[in-house]
C-alpha cells in the first residue's frame, strides 16, 4: 500500500501499535514491524539504559523501520527521548509535550517525528513545531483519549493541518481502517486490538477478560489517574474511580515507580516537584490528554503563589498517576483483575479472538481492499 504515510515511515501498510506500557515491548514492537506496520516502543517505565536496551534489541528483532514512543509529561521520558535520538531510532512519537528541540535533533539525523494530538488547537501546535505526521486520538480509545469521537476530531484535524494524520481510538479491523481513510486519515493505530495478539506479553486473563465484555464495558474518567482515562469495567476499576485521587496510595507508588526506572526515590520526587523535563510550557490541569501542546492561554503574569503551587499541584497529579501505575501494571503483568485495573478501548466490544499479529494486519487489509472495491460499486 502507499499513503503519506507509508511513505514517511518507509512501511507497507499505514498501520500503527501504540505505545503501551509493558505490553509494546521488543518483541511486540518487532512483529508488528514484521508484518508490515510500525510499533513503538513503550518506554513510560523504562529508565535510560533499559529503553536503549530495549531498542538494541528491536534491532536483533527486525530491521524493519520502528518507533520509540515518550510521554514527555512524564519523570524520565525526556531522557529516554535523548537515549532514542543517541540510538538515531527511524520514528520517535511524542505525546504531553512539543519537544521542539526533540524534533530538531531527530531530524538532524533523518528521523520522524509523529506527535500525539486530541484537539484541533494542539494539532496546529505539533505540525508548527515541526512534527511530520499527528497521530489523532479519539475518545473511544483505551487510556487517554480526547473528549471528542475519532469520527468528528479525525476529519476536523484532516482540516486544519497539512501533514498526514493517523487516526487512532475504536479500530480494530478494516472496516475501522476504511472509516479512518473515509475520513482523511493516511493511517490507522490499533491499540486495544494489537495487545489481544499471540505475541502480546498481557496476562491471558486480561485478554480473556476483554473478550467476555461488550463496547459499553469501559469507564472514561478524570478520577483514576490524573488526565480522562479509559479503563476497563470492572470492580476494582469502579472502586477506583469511585475513591478518587489518595496521596498516601500515590506516594507509596511512586516508590515502585522509582525502582521500576532505576531512580532514587528522591530524584524521581524531586524532578515530579520541579515539573517533568520537556521543552514547552506545562500543559494546564484538566486539559484532556495526550495532547501535544498547551492550548492557547492567556499572557498572564505568573504569580509568586502561582509559581509555589505549580510544583505541588503537579506532585499530587503524578501521585494520582502513580496511584493508578501501580494498578495497571497489577492488572496487565498479572493479570489481577481484583485489585489492578486493566486499560481498554471501547472497540473491546468488536473483539472475538486472539490471532498472531501478522493475521490482524493481514486481514485488516484485505477487509480495507474489499471494502474499497466494494464501494467503488455504489452508484
Ligand atoms: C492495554 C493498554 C495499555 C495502554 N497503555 C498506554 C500507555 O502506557 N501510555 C499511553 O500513552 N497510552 C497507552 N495506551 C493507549 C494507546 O496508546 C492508544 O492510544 C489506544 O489504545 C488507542 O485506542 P484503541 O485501544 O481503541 O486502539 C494503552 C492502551 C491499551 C489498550
Amino acid at each position: 500500500m502507499k499513503t503519506k504515510i507509508t511513505e514517511l515511515f518507509g512501511i507497507e501498510y499505514p498501520i500503527i501499535l501504540p505505545g503501551m506500557s509493558w505490553i509494546s515491548v521488543p518483541e511486540l514492537v518487532a512483529a508488528v514491524c514484521n508484518a508490515g506496520g510500525i510499533g513503538y516502543l513503550a518506554t513510560g517505565p523504562l529508565s535510560p539504559a533499559k529503553t536503549r536496551e530495549s531498542i538494541r534489541r528491536i534491532r536483533q528483532l527486525t530491521d524493519k523501520p520502528f518507533a520509540v514512543g515518550a510521554t514527555l509529561l512524564m519523570p524520565g521520558a525526556y531522557e529516554n527521548a535523548l537515549v532514542a535520538v543517541e540510538e538515531k531510532v527511524p520514528v520517535l512519537n511524542i505525546s504531553l509535550g512539543k519537544g521542539e528541540t526533540l524534533i530538531k535533533k531527530v531530524h538532524a539525523y533523518g528521523g520522524k517525528i509523529i506527535s500525539t494530538v486530541t484537539t484541533v488547537g494542539h494539532a496546529l501546535a505539533a505540525e508548527k513545531s515541526g512534527a511530520d505526521a499527528l497521530q489523532v486520538t479519539g475518545y473511544e480509545a483505551a487510556a487517554h483519549g480526547s473528549q471528542v469521537t475519532t469520527l468528528v476530531l479525525v476529519p476536523a484535524v484532516v482540516d486544519a493541518v497539512k501533514i498526514p494524520v493517523v487516526a487512532i481510538g475504536g479500530i480494530a479491523d478494516g472496516r475501522g481502517m476504511a472509516a479512518a481513510f473515509a475520513l482523511g486519515a493516511e493511517g490507522v493505530g490499533m491499540g486495544t486490538r494489537l495487545s489481544i495478539t499471540k505475541e502480546s506479553p498481557v496476562h491471558e486473563l486480561a485478554m480473556q477478560k476483554q473478550l467476555e465484555c461488550g463496547i459499553e464495558d469501559t469507564i472514561y474518567s478524570n478520577r483514576f489517574d490524573a488526565l480522562y482515562c479509559r479503563i476497563l469495567k470492572t470492580p476494582s476499576g469502579e472502586k477506583a474511580v469511585k475513591q478518587g485521587r489518595n496521596l498516601a496510595k500515590g506516594v507509596m507508588a511512586s516508590f515502585d515507580i522509582a525502582k521500576s526506572m532505576d531512580l532514587s526515590w528522591m530524584k524521581l520526587a524531586t524532578s515530579i516537584l520541579s515539573g517533568a523535563k520537556s521543552d514547552k510550557p506545562e500543559r494546564p490541569k484538566d486539559t484532556p490528554a495526550k495532547t501535544d501542546s498547551v492550548p492557547k492561554q492567556k499572557k498572564e503574569k505568573t504569580s509568586l503563589f502561582q509559581k509555589m503551587m505549580k510544583g505541588p499541584q503537579t506532585g499530587m497529579n503524578m501521585a494520582h498517576m502513580a496511584q493508578a501505575y501501580v494498578a495497571i501494571k497489577k492488572a496487565t503483568e498479572n493479570g489481577d483483575l481484583k485489585d489492578g485495573v486493566y486499560l481498554s478501548g471501547q472497540v473491546q466490544g468488536i473483539i472475538h479472538d486472539i490471532p498472531t499479529v501478522a493475521k490482524v494486519i493481514n486481514r485488516t487489509v484485505e477487509e480495507f481492499t474489499k471494502i474499497q472495491r466494494d464501494l467503488a460499486q455504489i452508484k
